[in-house]
């Protein structure tokens, strides 16, 4: 055996150097990590000084305003305040109230209430009131002008609209000098309808989970009540309308965003196909986000009548208004389609729809199903048919979304939050997001074993997707939507009547542990489908409970435990869904629901205290 003292030594002392140098690089890379969370928290705590003064001001001068009280009567100011945008031009055209007077009225209220609701994030008076006395002049002079659509009417925006001279922050900190130096087409092209956005309202942090919170603006409360969140994200804007602060206005839609909060709070919301209205002034969020195109992201009103969607639809829509603007404004690759009149009005008898009432995937509530058994008894006492059907593969659109969701490990939002930690309603996305592949399998088994059988397939499913895994779940999709269209052909039906949302409104911050309840809405992301919800019913007593839920796993007990809590009351909507480019029938649809039922005039909206 050869041994050699003086090689080993040598030996030694250079493994010695080794761990000298591997020691000095460890402790160098652990010493810039500690340097970049230190320098990262003081950026944090920096900013957040920043937004708690601009929060400040923004509540001193609003609280400053001098908006000057109307002489109208009483009862005048309430119908203003009761009544949709349809009400609100005859009465303009009555020349019974002017638009200075809707804006003065709108902006008081939202002075008395929009912060403490966390409906507001920022009311533009100055700009709204010129803008109400030039439609005035131009209606005293008789202008064709009048006949616009949204004419002379205040309109709010969801806070993710480009508006010039205010933030577009998406409930980021760090975006509180996003301010955009024009405005963006959704708002040019419905002031070029005379429209005049007045109220820019508040969305949940990078508007991706539907509870409205956030770091800059805070929380959006229900109108009716309090303690329940007001749905997301276009939270803001569903409050804001059942709270009366806001006649009506515009919110965006990628997974349920203008419908939740319409249902939420028991108003009118509509989701076109998201090539029918132009996405185009929708704030820019990242690179890697907006240049997603699985699943795209559509714009459309929320509203106290379906009469008052349509007018929307039509100033979004209509071709002629469209064509004001040159091609790289409103997008050449933008298909326009002429509104088909003969349908929108449509009043042929015995037509055919299909309806579910519930999905095995996860249940709704009975009180969601009730509203749907309301809407179908209300179609069939009118003559129609209504045909019960069953949707094919609701599991593989449920994960397929998520899978969607998290196909670049949410990398196109952090990107949007820069260094942001997110509110803790993301706190499942994080986890899906940030748990390696290798510890999902592991925790998937363990999630197994404990009955949590969804959660566990669900989980391995959740990782960043290879460009080719990412073409074959656009390949699955575009094979669902066949399928779903097949539905339609099949039944010979022309709209599905079914739930709005898994549940009414829940508790603030209950959206962490009952996330499959929003499954309702996202299917129609998902396969591009048009659909709108409508108020039908409120929580009856004994609803208050879950336990018609066949799936028997965690977010079912806690929509249980959720729904004990004092859920009595609150509105309940149905959702009309129709083919693509069906906009139409989907609003004919509603329309013809609506008339039947007529939630408001049998409720009246919430009393804010
Ligand atoms: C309200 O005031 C305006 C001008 O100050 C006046 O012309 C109008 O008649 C008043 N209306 C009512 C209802 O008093
Ligand atoms: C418009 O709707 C009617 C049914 O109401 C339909 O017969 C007609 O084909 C539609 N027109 C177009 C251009 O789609
Ligand atoms: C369901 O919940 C309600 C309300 O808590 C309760 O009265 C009822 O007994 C429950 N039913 C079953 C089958 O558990």
């Amino acid at each position: 055996m050869d041994f050699n003292l003086s090689n080993l030594l040598e030996k030694q002392i250079s493994m010695k150097y080794v761990a000298y140098f591997v020691g000095a690089c460890l402790g160098v890379k652990l010493g810039a990590f500690i340097l970049r969370s230190a320098i990262k928290k003081v950026k944090i705590l920096i900013q957040k000084r920043k937004v708690k003064k601009f929060i400040q001001k923004r509540n001193q001068d609003l609280k400053n305003l001098q908006i000057p009280a109307t002489n109208l009567s009483q009862d005048v100011i309430d119908k203003v305040l009761n009544g949709d945008i349809t009400q609100l031009k005859k009465m303009l055209e009555a020349k019974t109230v002017t638009s200075e007077d809707l804006v003065n009225i709108f902006s008081k209220r939202v002075q008395q209430h929009g912060i403490e609701y966390g409906v507001v994030t920022h009311l533009k008076y100055e700009e709204a009131i010129q803008a109400a006395k030039e439609c005035d002049k131009l209606r005293k002079e008789n202008s064709p002008l009048c006949q616009l659509p949204l004419f002379g009417i205040p309109i709010s925006m969801k806070e993710t609209f480009d508006e010039k001279g205010y933030p577009a922050t998406i409930g980021s900190i760090f975006r509180l000098d996003y301010i955009p130096s024009e405005d963006g087409f959704c708002v040019k092209l419905l002031k070029s309808g005379g429209a005049i956005p007045f109220l820019r309202t508040n969305v949940p942090q990078a508007a991706m989970i539907y509870e409205s919170v956030n770091d800059v603006y805070g929380r959006v409360l229900n109108p009716w009540d309090k303690t329940k969140y007001a749905g997301g994200s276009s939270g803001g804007e569903g409050a804001a309308v059942a709270a009366r602060m806001s006649p009506g206005g515009m919110g965006s839609d990628i997974g349920g965003s203008i419908r939740i909060p319409a249902a939420m709070c028991g108003v009118y919301g509509f989701k076109p196909t998201a090539q029918r209205t132009i996405m185009s002034g929708h704030t820019f969020y990242s690179k890697a986000f907006n240049g997603q195109k699985t699943v795209l992201c559509a714009s459309g009103p929320i509203c106290k009548s379906v009469d008052d969607l349509i007018l929307f639809f039509r100033q979004l829509s209509d071709p002629q208004y469209l064509q004001k603007f040159k091609l790289h404004e409103r997008d050449p690759f933008f298909p326009t389609q002429q509104i088909n009149e003969s349908e929108l009005s449509n009043n042929k008898k015995q037509r055919r729809f299909g309806y579910f009432k519930t999905l095995k995937s996860f249940d709704c509530t009975l009180a969601n199903q009730r509203a749907v058994e309301i809407a179908v008894d209300k179609l069939r006492a009118q003559g129609h048919q209504l045909v019960e059907i069953n949707l094919p593969d609701v599991d593989s659109i449920k994960n397929g979304f998520i899978q969607f969701l998290l196909s670049d490990e949410f990398e196109g939002i952090y990107d949007l939050l820069s260094k942001e930690a997110t509110v803790k309603e993301y706190i499942m996305i994080d986890i899906f997001a940030q748990t390696p592949p290798l510890m999902k399998r592991i925790l998937s088994v363990l999630f197994y074993m404990l009955g949590e059988k969804s959660f566990a397939e669900l989980l391995p499913q959740t990782n960043r997707l290879r460009v080719e895994e990412l073409n074959r779940l656009q390949y699955k999709i575009g094979q669902l939507q066949l399928d779903y269209l097949r539905l339609f052909d099949d039944h010979e039906i022309e709209a599905i009547i079914c739930p709005s949302f898994g549940a009414p409104a829940l508790p603030h911050s209950s959206s962490i542990d009952s996330t499959p309840v929003c499954l309702y809405t996202f299917i129609w992301n998902y396969l591009n489908f048009p659909c709108g919800v409508l108020p039908v019913t409120k929580v009856l007593k004994e609803e208050q409970h879950f336990n018609n839920s066949r799936i028997k796993e965690l977010p079912a007990k806690r929509v249980d435990f959720y729904m004990k809590q004092n859920t009595e009351g609150l509105p309940v909507n149905v959702q009309v869904v129709a083919p693509p480019f069906k906009e139409e029938t989907c609003l004919n649809v509603m329309k013809m629901l609506d008339d039947q039922i007529q939630f408001y005039k049998h409720n009246s909206f919430p009393e804010l205290k």
